[in-house]
């Protein structure tokens, strides 16, 4: 079967990697020349753990050519960004862009499944609208629709990608229903079959879930803090209750990536759409927005006057294993030592090239240097942040690293 891909972001190449390992014959279409270069040379423009070396075995093939891609693609994956726009609401440009594209070599009998994170009702009012207009072919008679939503965690997307906790096809008709369904019959995960509707719901939902939990647990945490509890200790205590689960009831400094801000945000402006008042959405932003100001308010308890204060961050990516910093706690908490005048020192094992970018005029330390700094807040839960020497330091920390704990002079957990 002939897949084509169009987008080569994490999404994209992820998917087109990992349905090559199934035999598929796989062609992902990008604008940039660069990124279609390097997949040619089976080097991935990202890093992604184990997705080079199934770019090195399998046969994928990447193109700027949109003639090639679609004309013999039996199914197109559509897997572009969907950013958010000034207003929080979904900026589709690129999703519309590549239906626009692509229907111009559409033809009778193709699948065309969306795979980007789109708003609830988009594929039904706003994609397959535009699909019949630019192609002249009608979807359920001429090609077939499919919503497939990604669950993929960057650092460990592959794995997700292989081994899924379930497996969502939002379809129209039995066509694109029973073509899926062979896609992933290797896959052995509970699928469910919806509308696609639906399917984009489930996606925007459980991402918002997640947010949910991080918050809640924050803000339980943040209560903690004043009674002296460990919000860890309660964590695991709950976690144990099968209705609630262990998993993303870490408390810290809040979270950020390119997937829960802009997935909340997006969910929060179609609520408003639809004259609902989204209280829970917008308080689980509230609590995240406040996570990296309260690490600001537990400084000053030991440094009252952060002026001309060396401090030290460790850490900028917005999780570990990554390079990413898009809405990284690390990029409000630079803000606000900024405004305080505090001369900041950064260091994280990967992201400093996206920083510089953002912020060149704070200073870029080795580890070393940052950890002679006045204070030291911790960012990000690099394993390497365990084995350094916090004796005699003041360490706010936002991600529970125990060393520091266990050694420095003045500790402050941001919540616990
Ligand atoms: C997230 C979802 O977990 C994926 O299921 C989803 O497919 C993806 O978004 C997406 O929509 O594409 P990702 O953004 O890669 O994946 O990162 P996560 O591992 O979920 O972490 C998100 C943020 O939450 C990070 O800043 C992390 O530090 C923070 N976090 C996570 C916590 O603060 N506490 C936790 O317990 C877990």
């Amino acid at each position: 079967m002939n897949i084509t891909i169009m987008g080569a972001g994490y999404v994209g190449l992820v998917t087109g990697a990992c349905l090559s390992e199934f035999g598929y014959k796989i062609t992902i279409i990008d604008v940039d020349k660069e990124k279609v270069k390097k997949i040619n040379r089976k080097e991935s423009p990202i890093y992604e753990k184990d997705l080079e070396e199934i770019l090195k075995k399998n046969n994928i093939k990447a193109s700027v050519d949109y003639k090639d891609g679609i004309t013999n693609a039996e199914i197109i994956f559509i897997c572009v960004g969907t950013p958010t726009k000034d207003d929080n609401s979904q900026d589709l440009t690129y999703v519309k862009n590549v239906c626009i594209k692509m229907c111009k070599y559409l033809h009778k009998d193709q699948i065309v499944v969306v795979k980007s994170s789109v708003v609830p009702s988009t594929t039904e009012k706003i994609i397959i609208p535009l699909l019949e207009e630019k192609s002249s072919l009608i979807e359920g008679k001429d090609f077939h629709i499919a919503v497939n939503p990604e669950f993929l965690k960057e650092g460990s997307a592959v794995k997700d990608f292989m081994h899924p906790d379930r497996i969502i096809i939002g379809y129209k008709n039995n066509v694109s229903k029973i073509v899926l369904e062979s896609i992933y019959k290797k896959f052995n995960c509970p699928k469910i079959f919806v509308n696609p509707t639906t399917a984009e719901m489930i996606k925007y939902a459980s991402n918002a879930f997640l947010a949910t939990k991080i918050s809640f647990i924050n803000e339980i945490g943040n209560i903690c803090k004043k009674l002296g509890i460990n919000v860890y200790d309660v964590a695991d205590g709950m976690g144990h209750d099968k209705r609630i689960g262990r998993s993303f009831l870490n408390a810290g400094a809040g979270w950020g990536g390119s997937c829960f801000p802009k997935d909340i945000n997006a969910l929060i402006s179609k609520a408003k759409e639809y004259n609902i008042d989204p209280v829970i959405l917008e308080s689980v932003v509230k609590v995240n927005e406040y996570q990296p100001l309260k690490i600001i308010e537990l400084l000053k308890k030991h440094i009252s006057i952060l002026k001309d204060k060396k401090i030290g961050i460790l850490g900028g990516a917005f999780k570990p294993e990554t390079d990413d910093i898009r809405e990284s706690r690390t990029i409000p908490l630079i803000k606000a030592l900024l405004k305080e005048k505090a001369i900041i020192k950064l260091y994280d094992p990967k992201a400093i090239k996206n920083f510089k970018k953002l912020f060149p005029n704070i200073k870029y330390c080795s580890v070393d240097e940052v950890i002679k700094s006045d204070a030291i807040i911790i960012m990000t839960k690099w394993k390497e942040f365990e084995k350094l020497n916090y004796k005699s330091k003041i360490v706010i920390d936002g991600r529970k690293i125990d060393k520091a704990i266990k050694e420095s002079k003045i500790y402050e957990g941001v919540c616990w």
